[in-house]
């Protein structure tokens, strides 16, 4: 079996420059990171520079060409580019078959290219889920080995470790604000959940804040600045306003308290916690101490004075209207709950209950949101500004998950908005034997049958497994199926 280094090579910085000036290139090989992950099919014509930068950060540095297979460097015309073979001992190809690609081969290619949308954004979403799935495996990591410490030390929080972790998730979440909706729902064990949970707070709470300070700041700027000067009775032009929300720091403060807002739960019994069932009286009123009381005293014993850290910690389980019940500690006002721990509290809720837990199945996002939605959009103002960018960053259909219809076909989501979905199997769940063109759902639609079932969550990795197509599968390892 001949290796890679058999074949003529090229390195990426020459194909970029190629593939910008119209060019095409096809490896006939498959490329593999050195873990063995699939990056690039054989068979893939690349004719988009953002492939080949993907794989340059995968550590790929070089291209090898197998001619032999259909590989190739093409230019815009059709007309072949031929690159060097390594050396000539190691010819792998007879010269009769170097010339340029026949018709009937051109035309294949023309409707592969069809189809190469497809598969560029099949690629762009696998890369991105390996990018976010290395993060999130990095703070998983962390966050067990601050729980251990924790637990071994009988109450010392690895401040550093937490600072760490979470300075690495907020830029993360800052340059892509649903980057962990990829995978929120993939990386799931009955065991790990509070590690899980830490993370999932953390990153979309953190992508909820930033965004409900954005929009906040800008209407209460818009409203501000659009008061006439005259009517300031000064007329110098310095009177705007700039309002901001929150800052940066105070952003990175809010993603340390998310991250950190369960960690009294360390305190509570174990069986408690994983109880299947209903709670007796007596074992609620354990598990609340977890915020408040456990929390608090475990900032107290750590020196964590920072207010927002404090006010996640021990109040993401308030009230945020007068008669909402199941909160504490009971005694506290909504008014006077500050909004980044609302957001906690959302989001809290949210990661729960699409969470697949030892005593319940996971619920779909849609349903969930709209829950949310219909509980809390009509209690105040500033729960509405929330809820807003609560849906515009947890992205309700994350790229690169499979969701079924009401039709009973499984659907694997392209891109968020419409959505646009390929779809996957028909109606009875039977896997396609053909590339299906891409649909965009419109949920005004009138067919029904084309529409989200709102019941039905997203398939686990293991679900997912069984039923997609080979070019779905290059990120999905058996490990995580
Ligand atoms: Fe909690
Ligand atoms: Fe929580």
């Amino acid at each position: 079996m001949p290796t890679q280094s058999t074949f003529p090579q090229i390195s990426i910085e020459e194909l970029v420059e190629l593939v910008q000036t119209g060019h095409s290139v096809k490896t006939g090989i498959d490329i593999y990171t050195k873990s063995n992950m699939l990056l690039l099919e054989k068979d893939f014509l690349v004719d988009r520079t953002i492939i080949l930068q993907n794989l340059k950060k995968k550590g790929i540095e070089h291209i090898p060409i197998n001619y032999d297979n259909k590989g190739g460097i093409w230019k815009k015309n059709g007309e072949e580019i031929r690159i060097k073979k390594p050396a000539p001992e190691k010819k792998t190809k007879p010269a009769q078959k170097v010339s340029r690609r026949p018709e009937k081969e051109q035309a294949a290619n023309r409707l592969h290219r069809n189809y190469s949308d497809i598969e560029l954004r099949i690629l762009e979403i696998n890369n991105q889920k390996a990018i976010a799935g290395e993060k999130y495996q990095n703070a998983k990591d962390n966050i067990k080995k601050v729980i251990k410490n924790l637990q071994d030390s009988g109450g010392e929080i690895d401040f550093g470790t937490v600072q760490e972790t979470v300075e690495d998730l907020f830029s993360f979440v800052t340059e892509q604000s649903s980057a962990f909706s990829y995978l929120t729902k993939e990386i799931f064990s009955y065991d790990d959940y509070l590690y899980n949970h830490s993370i999932n707070v953390c990153a979309i709470g953190t992508a909820v804040a930033r965004k409900f300070s954005e929009h906040f700041s800008s209407v209460v700027n818009s409203s501000l600045n659009s008061t006439p000067v005259a009517d300031l009775n000064d007329t110098s032009n310095d009177t705007r306003q700039h309002y901001t929300c929150y800052y940066e720091d105070e952003l990175y403060n809010i993603s340390i308290g998310l991250f950190m807002h369960d960690l009294g739960k360390v305190m509570i019994d174990k069986e408690i916690l994983n109880k299947k069932g209903k709670l007796s009286k007596e074992e609620f009123a354990e598990v609340k101490k977890h915020s408040a009381e456990k929390g608090g005293e475990l900032l107290d014993k750590n020196n964590i004075s920072n207010p927002f850290i404090r006010n996640i910690t021990k109040y993401h389980h308030v009230k945020l209207f007068e008669t909402e019940t199941k909160c504490y500690p009971p005694e506290q006002d909504p008014l006077t709950i500050p909004p980044y721990v609302k957001i906690c509290k959302l989001a809290d809720i949210y990661d729960a209950m699409t969470s697949k837990r030892c005593y319940k199945e996971a619920f779909s996002p849609v349903g969930v949101v709209s829950d949310i939605f219909h509980k809390y959009a009509q209690q105040d103002r500033i729960l509405q500004y929330i809820l807003h960018a609560f849906v515009n960053s947890i992205g309700i259909y994350p790229p690169g998950s499979i969701v079924a219809l009401i039709s009973g076909q499984l659907v694997y989501i392209l891109d968020s908005n419409g959505p646009t979905v390929l779809p996957i199997t028909d109606a009875s769940g039977m896997p396609l034997k053909y590339k299906a063109d891409p649909l965009v759902l419109n949920s005004k639609s009138d067919d029904r049958e084309l529409q989200m079932d709102r019941r039905r969550a997203p398939l686990s990795p293991r679900e997912a497994y069984q039923i997609i197509p080979s070019y779905l599968r290059n990120n999905i390892s058996a490990a995580q199926a």
